[in-house]
């Protein structure tokens, strides 16, 4: 038996995923830890933890199935992080993660130094804030004695190729939200590299996706219970690898993840940035090919906030429950979910969560549907931008925790006005990784190939009467964030 290992390294958990050549799950495990917040604003990850937790999730697969049989190792994980090492391979400071909005004066001098227009026909985005370029030059301003040791910059998933391999190697697709590399040319960008005081040496090699880019060390194996030489695949960012897992490999389907952050994700054959940079094109994991993405920043995530805050201890499928026996539209409740700020459509680091039109008679029911609501119209937003972009997808791939409510698939297929259908898959990215892995080996011999053979429909959701009810709500949602967007600042000028 082959068996291909995925590997997400997360915000809060490191799972692993081992597939068969059939592509069925055989092993699923997920070891937690903790990010911090040591001010408002920032989040921060210490790198150890996701290799501790690499190492107790393989020892724990491998007391299942011999090291013999894994025939390779596909990797994931949050984007955006900055890792940084000195010479000797060290971690030189905690990892600044993709959901820290510290850096909005980075962002600005750097689109400065390069122009507008220049960023995003390079990049394929604007430069934003939780994006790895801007936080390499926070530290080189706040930290320069960091700086001036930092021998290389990895992101997440690449920190733990380096910790199996010793290798510095990265891929395009988890690259493209670095803000450094040329996305039509796939290649690190020498304008970028310059305009934000990093050396090429400093950065690592850059592949395509299903490039085996390394092999386990023979110290990594003693550490994990590997066999030494084992491929390592490169892998994707977790959108990436998440968008394989649900088939985002041809024009026409648009995936929805409902996890801590939702993102919309669609293939492109070409490279076409969006001129507004409403949405990121990125490369894709798919040798060759881009993708558009849009990203909430809090998606799933503030439904699990709301939960742990104001209803700590009920099960979600009660709360589901409460929120099922409210209309459509909360009887007016409203809610932004912009709890850790927003990226699209809003690209705006102070932007903040909100409820707007409480009354007396709104309950605990009607705020969770609310805010199950708010997520969605978010959501909205960002595919309204996408068929703006001529994309007019016939059916939506939910995936993600929230995904598995039939309350949320119901809403998104009445918000979205589209069926929204859900895949014998729910490993997420981690599956992704494993897909990758099987033809980085050989053993599938495309992505296209492996996503026919291996993914299957279980279920569709159509859009119901209630569709006209949420158009509706939907335009009082719009109205909200142009609103309160000043709100928004002077609140963040008083609580800094
Ligand atoms: C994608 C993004 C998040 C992180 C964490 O651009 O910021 O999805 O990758 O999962």
């Amino acid at each position: 038996m082959q068996i291909f290992v995925g590997i997400d390294i997360g915000s809060s958990s490191t799972k692993l995923v081992a597939v068969d050549e059939t592509g069925k799950v055989v092993f699923v495990t997920a070891p937690e830890y903790s990010f911090q917040t040591p001010k408002p604003l920032w989040a921060e990850s210490d790198p150890e933890d996701w290799w501790t937790a690499t190492c107790s999730a393989m020892k724990a697969l491998l007391e299942k199935v011999p090291a013999e049989s894994i025939a390779g190792i596909g990797l994931t994980g949050q984007m955006h992080g900055l890792v940084l090492l000195d010479g000797a391979g060290q971690v030189l400071r905690p990892c600044i993660m993709w959901n820290d909005q510290r850096t909005a004066e980075q962002c600005d001098r750097i689109t400065e130094r390069v122009g507008r227009e220049e960023v995003l026909r390079i990049t394929g985005s604007p430069i934003l804030p939780g994006f790895t370029a801007p936080k390499a030059v926070w530290v080189q301003e706040h930290e320069p004695e960091v700086w001036a040791k930092v021998a290389q910059i990895l992101l997440p998933k690449d920190y733990i190729r380096f910790r199996l391999s010793s290798v510095f190697a990265t891929e395009v697709s988890d690259a493209s939200g670095m803000s450094l590399i040329d996305v039509g040319k796939r290649d690190w960008s020498p304008t970028m590299l310059d305009a934000c005081g990093i050396r090429r040496e400093q950065c690592p090699q850059l592949t395509e996706s299903t490039a085996v880019s390394a092999k386990v060390s023979s110290d990594a194996a003693a550490a994990t219970g590997l066999k030494s030489g084992t491929p390592i695949i490169a892998g994707g960012g977790d959108q990436a690898a998440g968008a394989i897992g649900c088939g985002i490999v041809k024009p026409g389907i648009v995936s929805c993840t409902l996890g801590t952050s939702g993102v919309l994700f669609a293939h492109s054959e070409s490279y076409k940035p969006d001129a507004q940079g409403r949405l990121h094109t990125f490369c894709s994991a798919v040798p060759g090919k881009w993708h558009f993405m849009g990203v909430q920043l809090s998606s799933a995530g503030s439904y699990q906030w709301f939960r742990n805050k104001l209803a700590p201890g009920v099960g979600y499928d009660d709360l589901n429950e409460e929120a099922a026996a409210v209309t459509p539209g909360s009887e007016g409740l409203q809610f932004l979910p912009y709890l850790t700020g927003e990226r699209t459509p809003h690209p705006d680091p102070l932007a903040r969560g909100s409820f707007c039109g409480l009354t007396l008679r709104h309950g605990r029911g009607h705020m969770a549907r609310a805010v199950i609501e708010g997520v969605s119209f978010g959501l909205r937003d960002g595919l309204e931008i996408m068929q703006s972009l001529g994309i007019h997808p016939s059916r939506i791939i939910a995936s993600g925790g929230g995904a598995r409510s039939q309350l949320w698939r119901q809403m998104l297929a009445d918000i979205f006005h589209t069926p929204i259908v859900t895949l014998n898959i729910s490993e997420g990215a981690a599956y992704g990784a494993a897909m990758l892995a099987s033809v980085g080996c050989g053993a599938q011999s495309s992505v296209e190939t492996v996503c026919a053979n291996w993914l299957g429909e279980t279920s569709v959701t159509n859009p119901s009467d209630a569709q006209d009810e949420y158009d509706a709500h939907y335009q009082i949602f719009r109205s909200l964030y142009p609103a309160l967007k000043t709100v928004f600042a002077a609140t963040a000028q008083l609580d800094r």
